[in-house]
């Protein structure tokens, strides 16, 4: 390629980065598992630190020139502790999926047995079958069982997965490692049951708390690591809104093996910069995260309940639609069929969701790519200061798209208008940039 052309793309790469911050200026983004960071978890994001090696722990360094890395590094997990109740927190791992495989390694052998849930009842890829390349069985060679599942709940059947854990044990099949949490779970799971029976057999519980992490934190959802899970694992990038990374709290007994399984065995190399916007992140949580938390559960109760009313099919109703972020929609009765078909036709007119698989959805012959269902989250939209006039809002827009097919086009319009007075993050220290600014710094 000629350098005129390499000046080319780059100049493209320029022109679409900032296409898109465009875009989100003008969209409602209810994706369950994203979320708007703060200005300043941005700027922490754009210092030298990405540029830098700090293999190891604080002060057991392999690299030099860490000695402001190391204080940053050390407040985040303290910060982290203070905020997750935790005696011990490591802010390294770069994803969720890392921070889930480091505690597999520090606690599982290939050949091990997990129990989590299935993909369609919730369950994440990292948690999945050799068959399916999920990191547990493909990966760290773990030998998956589900957990037994009630659909009507939209829960773990405490009483069927304990007839399940017996009667594998009976077969000779025991449970090594024990993995709650999921990507979709509207309702906090029943641990401690399950947890007594675990521990009578002496098994290892994790719960994955990738995407109710701020939820936790701020003692607005469930408390894990009370109700009998040894470690919790979690994005910090989902209801908590930090940087794209991951994190492990702890009980002080598995601190130096989660240590291990994060270095040296998951990372080399942690993303220094991440580190930093981790640590920002957790002050900005302790300081605001318990009205935000608040907000951001009652806007998908809202939520719920306004499109409810709109005549969709929300599950969970019985329950109060959800008490988490997350709300999960059967849509295959609506004109348009399948979670994808509405996907699409929401993302062109501005408002972005994922289609979703429904527990049931494999009896009915549908898949991923057409699933029956999506799912919704208002995390994001919570940042930037909604609530409850705007779900009702937002309801309407997904009304006249899905049922009444209107032209996208106008909804696209109405979408960004509507979206014009909510352009700056809010439960945060520091506020003076848009959320979606694009800033120039070449
Ligand atoms: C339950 C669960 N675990 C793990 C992950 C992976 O997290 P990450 O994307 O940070 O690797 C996700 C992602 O959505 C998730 O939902």
């Amino acid at each position: 390629m000629k350098s005129s052309e390499a000046r080319s793309a780059y100049n493209q790469i320029f022109s679409l980065l900032e296409k898109h911050h465009s875009w989100m200026q003008e969209t409602i983004n209810l994706i369950a598992s994203e979320n708007v960071h703060s200005p300043a978890v941005r700027e922490a994001m754009q210092i030298d630190f990405s540029d830098r090696y700090a293999e190891g722990w604080p002060g057991e360094r392999v690299y030099a020139g860490t000695k402001y890395i190391d204080e940053v590094e050390i407040l985040g997990n303290d910060l982290t502790k203070a905020l997750f109740r935790a005696d011990f927190a490591d802010v390294r791992p770069i994803s969720g999926v890392l921070a889930n495989l480091s505690v597999l390694t520090a606690f599982t052998e290939p050949g091990d047995r997990m129990m989590c849930l299935s993909i369609p009842t919730g369950g994440h890829i990292s948690s999945a079958r050799h068959r399916l390349w999920g990191t547990a069985g493909r990966v760290r060679g773990l030998k998956i069982q589900y957990f037994k599942y009630d659909e009507h709940e939209l829960n773990i059947d405490v009483d069927a997965t304990i007839r399940r854990i017996e009667r594998l044990r009976k077969k000779g099949k025991h449970i090594d490692f024990f993995m709650f949490g999921a990507s979709v779970f509207p309702f906090p799971q029943p641990l401690p049951e399950i947890v007594e029976v675990a521990k009578g057999y002496g098994a290892y519980v994790n719960f994955d708390a990738a995407h109710v992490a701020g939820l936790i934190g701020t003692n607005s959802f469930q408390d894990p690591l009370r109700e009998g899970a040894d470690s919790m694992t979690f994005s910090t990038h989902k209801t908590l809104p930090g940087p794209q990374g991951g994190c492990i709290v702890a009980h002080d007994q598995f601190a130096d093996r989660i240590k291990r399984g994060v270095f040296p065995a998951m990372h080399s190399n942690h993303h220094l910069h991440h580190v930093a916007a981790k640590a920002v992140v957790m002050a900005e949580m302790l300081a605001f995260g318990k009205d935000y938390s608040q907000q951001i559960i009652k806007n998908a109760q809202t939520l719920g309940q306004s499109l409810a009313e709109e005549g969709f099919k929300v599950l969970g109703e019985h329950k109060g639609f959800t008490k988490s972020h997350v709300l999960l929609i059967e849509v295959a009765d609506t004109p348009l069929r399948n979670g994808r078909a509405v996907e699409e036709k929401l993302e062109s007119a501005n408002i972005i969701i994922n289609r979703n698989l429904l527990p049931w959805d494999k009896r009915f012959g549908r898949d991923y790519i057409r699933p029956g269902g999506i799912r919704l989250g208002t995390s994001e939209m919570t940042r930037l200061g909604m609530k409850k006039d705007e779900m009702t809002q937002i309801a309407e827009f997904m009304r006249r798209i899905v049922f009444d097919q209107e032209e996208t086009q106008s909804v696209a319009q109405d979408v960004a208008q509507f979206r014009t007075k909510f352009q700056k993050v809010h439960y945060a220290f520091d506020t003076a940039r848009d959320a979606y600014e694009y800033i120039k710094i070449r």
